[in-house]
């Protein structure tokens, strides 16, 4: 997986150094689909395929692809943070979650532009180039800063974000909106945020960075408490003190 992520994130650089080059075409409401994104994607695909012969995959792009060993695939998003790519933004990621049996049990989470590699294994721990991950032990909410995405043209639950948005600004040190769900997930593993929360993401937002605070002793949950994050797309992200609160938080925001 890090051999694959340092190829195709050689690419993703010299496609973001040339940008206005790209061939742009639009796939949404604001979700612009690059050829970066999909050359990536493949780039991923046929390296992960050589290394793992027979894995299936979960695509952002390429959407599923059936292996022949039912028990392993890989969730991959090639650019998590498009939007801030497409705008010269240097802050997005490639996404690798590899799952067996239904449970996330490698991670990578790779920033090219700043080379940061964050990786995880189940009961092995995180690590960002080679140093051990640890979530921040703050507890006081005045201290912290809490990172979300917020819903853009076409995404669902503004009213409930911006309900609670008002609780936790009130409460907190502040929010941050950077763009990228899976480098959220990877910064609250390395302490930088103390929190994340977001809704309706998708399982390649997040299959990689879940599994990334979660072996940097974080809890993860959907937004009820339950752990099917990859199923309703809602995470919240924190240590276990702070975690309790913020779900108390946006339990309230909701009623
Ligand atoms: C997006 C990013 C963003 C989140 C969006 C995602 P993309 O992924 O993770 O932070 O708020 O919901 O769609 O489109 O850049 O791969
Ligand atoms: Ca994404
Ligand atoms: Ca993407």
């Amino acid at each position: 997986m890090i051999a694959a992520a340092r190829k195709a994130g050689r690419r993703l650089i010299r496609d973001f150094g040339e940008l206005e080059n790209l061939q742009v075409s639009r796939k949404g409401p604001a979700d612009f689909v690059t050829t970066a994104d999909e050359r990536t994607e493949q780039i991923l695909v046929q390296e992960l395929s050589v290394a793992r012969p027979g894995y299936g995959f979960l695509l952002e792009e390429a959407g599923s692809i059936e292996g022949s060993d039912k028990t392993h695939r890989f969730i991959i998003d090639p650019i998590d943070g498009t939007t801030n790519f497409m705008h010269g933004v240097p802050h997005f990621a490639i996404s690798i979650g590899l799952e067996r049996e239904s449970t996330i049990v490698s991670a990578l989470v790779f920033n090219p532009v700043t080379d940061e590699m964050f990786v995880a294994e189940r009961g092995h721990g995180a690590f960002l180039n080679d140093k051990r991950l640890r979530v921040a032990a703050r507890h006081n909410l005045a201290d912290i800063i809490v990172a979300s995405g917020a819903p853009f043209l076409g995404k669902e639950g503004r009213n409930e974000f911006l309900k609670e948005i008002d609780v936790i600004l009130a409460a907190t040190s502040g929010i941050r909106r950077f763009g990228s769900a899976a480098l959220d997930l990877a910064w609250v593993a390395t302490g930088r945020f103390d929190a994340f929360w977001e809704r309706k993401l998708q399982p390649w937002d997040i299959a990689a960075g879940q599994l990334l605070v979660r072996e940097a002793g974080g809890m993860v949950s959907d937004l009820t408490g339950q752990e099917q994050m990859l199923q309703s797309g809602d995470i919240l992200t924190a240590n276990d003190t702070l975690h309790r609160t913020l779900l108390a938080m946006i339990r309230e925001a909701g009623k």
